[in-house]
């Protein structure tokens, strides 16, 4: 949620901010903008809209500098707009400053700055903060680093900043508190983002900044510190992607890469995990705290969109092979609703990104009741990797189309082996049926193969029901999050309501919906229920609706009680979500593209969520 970057070193700065911005822009893209430093000069420009717009906008502008913050913003405070649009400059136009996060306590601060004399140019919380970094400054004739230190010691809510000050032409000042920061090491330079997109072609060696950390970055000096003024000694990883991980490499849009890339990431996840033939699972996060998993007396899930629907799968698989109760929560209610949490109570946290701030606030509050957490992250070293006890990546590489698809499928397989290796320890499976399931589990990949295959299938349906108004996707058991996921991704994408139900519940209530009008989509993979829900097609079929139906190979009654019909390859009840969830992620990407609706950034939503 808002992408900033920041270089200091001896290249021109503009190109890398822009290149940076671009490739941050899935985190927000309503306005954005550019501050350099140049001969003890800030140049600042900004821009509703994408990064494109701004690019536009500066052709033939002074771009010269070798010091540089941008940033792409999903707004909180203040509709998108110009002058809403960061870099934002404080009162004596001499300090520049970009923000990701909220400030909640910006009203009782800008009364109080107001009752000063000051006046604003925007409506956002970050001009709010940074004219009191300035008052602070004026009044305690400090230097910049301890004003900040001094106003971040008063203000709540969450941050990422990046600063620069016309007297200080080679030195960025970066904070953060719940919202991502990287620093890219390089040859008396350095790089900062919220993540490692920007920075990978330059340097594989980073920092993660920590929460309530400071850094006073120079082109060849990086000083940490904590907000007690104490110097830290920087910790510095290796960064292990490449470069073509976040381009799109021929595709149209991000969105299709990775709908498209979900064989080899679902191989990925598997590789050096899953050992069918030997029946071995080998997690080391699993492997070294299964006690702690075995023994739990209650699972529970916290998360938020995709990853929530990931997390109801889990629900059903764990408690079908571990016979442990689980609970799936929504990060943003948990964390508010106060809820019963038992020293032992096990807490798996489900997010792509690492960094949603609901989640993250919710497993601070677990970890502080004495729960244990376990992560399934898909982004290395985020925030909520960090906080975990224990974890397990879904090593689907970087997703950068809003729309959650590869890391949903990572995230249910590393689920899925989670609940195998458990139930194995447990005894809760028997050797038949888990050696059955990890053969199953091992085919995925080529399965997710041959669907996309049939892509062009799904390209004629989605054209055939693109203009309906409504959608209605239906599935049971292991199916109903996905008829959510469903739902959800074609909203997400396409802006058609659409909503997920389970199969059968669809008579308490959506049945009031059904006319000739109104597409069905069916996800009707054969279970041990199977003939429900082909009931539940005939009371569609009754009712004149349009039914949509994913059905398995060999289902010729589905087909026929169908208007069309996808067929998938036949696999477990348990491993059947990771295939039918492809037919409707393509679907909704037809339907998006049809519409004309830029599928990567679709309006409002952001990829990572930083604020609440
Ligand atoms: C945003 C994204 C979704 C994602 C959700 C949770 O809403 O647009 O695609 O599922 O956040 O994000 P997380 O990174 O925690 O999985």
């Amino acid at each position: 949620m808002c992408g900033i970057v920041g270089y200091t070193g001896p290249r021109q700065a503009y190109p890398i901010i822009l290149k940076g911005l671009k490739r941050l822009e899935y985190r927000g893209y309503d306005s954005s903008g550019v501050a350099l430093l140049h001969e003890g000069k800030l140049n600042v420009y900004k821009k509703k809209g994408k990064v494109s717009e701004l690019e536009e906008a500066m052709i033939g502008k002074d771009v010269v500098g070798h010091l540089a913050i941008g940033h792409t913003r999903w707004a909180t405070h203040g509709e998108p707009s110009d002058r809403n649009a960061h870099p934002h400059t404080s009162a004596n136009g001499k300090i520049a400053m970009i923000h990701n996060g909220i400030i909640e306590n910006y009203a009782l601060i800008k009364q109080d700055l107001l009752k000063k004399g000051y006046t604003f140019t925007s409506d956002t919380d970050t001009e709010v903060l940074l004219n009191f970094i300035e008052d602070i400054q004026k009044n305690n004739d400090c230097t910049i680093e301890e004003a900040l230190r001094i106003a971040l010691k008063r203000v709540t809510g969450a941050y990422c900043i990046l600063l620069i000050e016309e007297s200080n032409p080679e030195t960025i000042i970066a904070a953060r508190k719940g919202s991502p920061l990287v620093i890219g090491i390089g040859k008396g330079e350095h790089f900062l983002a919220s993540d490692a997109s920007p920075i990978i072609e330059y340097t594989k060696e980073v920092v993660y900044v920590n929460d309530y950390e400071l850094a006073i970055v120079k082109p060849d000096e990086l000083i940490l510190k904590n907000l007690g003024n104490e110097k830290i000694t920087p910790y510095i990883t290796k960064l292990d992607m490449d470069l073509a991980a976040i381009e799109k490499g021929g595709y149209e849009h991000f969105m299709l890469k990775e709908i498209f890339e979900q064989p080899s990431t679902i191989f990925d996840c598997l590789r050096g995990r899953l050992y069918a033939k030997e029946g071995l699972i080998k997690m080391s996060g699993i492997d070294e705290n299964i006690e702690h998993l075995i023994n739990a007396n209650r699972i529970m899930i916290v998360a938020c969109g995709t990853s929530w629907h990931a997390g109801l799968v889990a629900e059903y698989i764990i408690e079908e092979l571990c016979r442990i109760p689980v609970e799936v929560e929504y990060a943003s209610e948990f964390r508010y609703r106060n809820p019963i949490i038992n020293k032992g109570d096990v807490i798996i946290a489900i997010s792509q990104s690492g960094e949603t701030a609901d989640t993250l606030v919710a497993l601070e509050k677990a970890k502080e009741n004495g729960a244990f957490i376990f992560g399934v992250v898909n982004a290395v070293g985020s925030s909520i990797a960090r906080i975990s006890n224990a974890g397990a990546y879904t090593h689907s590489g970087p997703e950068i189309g809003v729309a959650s698809t590869k890391a949903f499928t990572g995230q249910l397989a590393v689920l899925i082996m989670m609940a195998l290796s458990i139930a194995k320890h447990k005894k809760s499976i028997s050797d038949e049926r888990y050696s059955s399931l990890l053969n199953e589990l091992e085919q995925i990949p080529e399965k997710v193969e041959a669907i996309l295959k049939n892509s062009e299938n799904i390209k004629e349906i989605s054209e055939k029901y693109k203009n309906a108004s409504d959608f209605l996707f239906l599935g049971r058991g292991y199916n109903f999050p996905i008829a959510l996921e469903g739902a959800l991704k074609l909203k997400e994408i396409s802006y058609i309501h659409a909503e997920g139900y389970p199969a059968a519940e669809m008579k308490h209530g959506p049945i009031a919906l059904v006319d000739e009008n109104l597409p069905v989509v069916f996800i009707a993979t054969k279970d041990p229920y199977h003939e429900k829900i082909v009931s539940n097609m005939q009371e569609i079929k009754a009712r004149k609706g349009k039914i949509i139906s994913i059905v398995n190979e060999d289902d010729m009654i589905s087909r026929e009680l169908s208007n069309d019909f996808f067929s998938i390859p036949i696999t477990d009840e348990i491993t059947a979500p990771l295939l039918t969830v492809i037919p409707l992620q393509l679907m909704s990407y037809y339907v998006g593209i049809s519409k004309g609706i830029d599928v990567d950034k679709p309006r409002n939503l952001a990829k990572s969520v930083t604020v609440e």
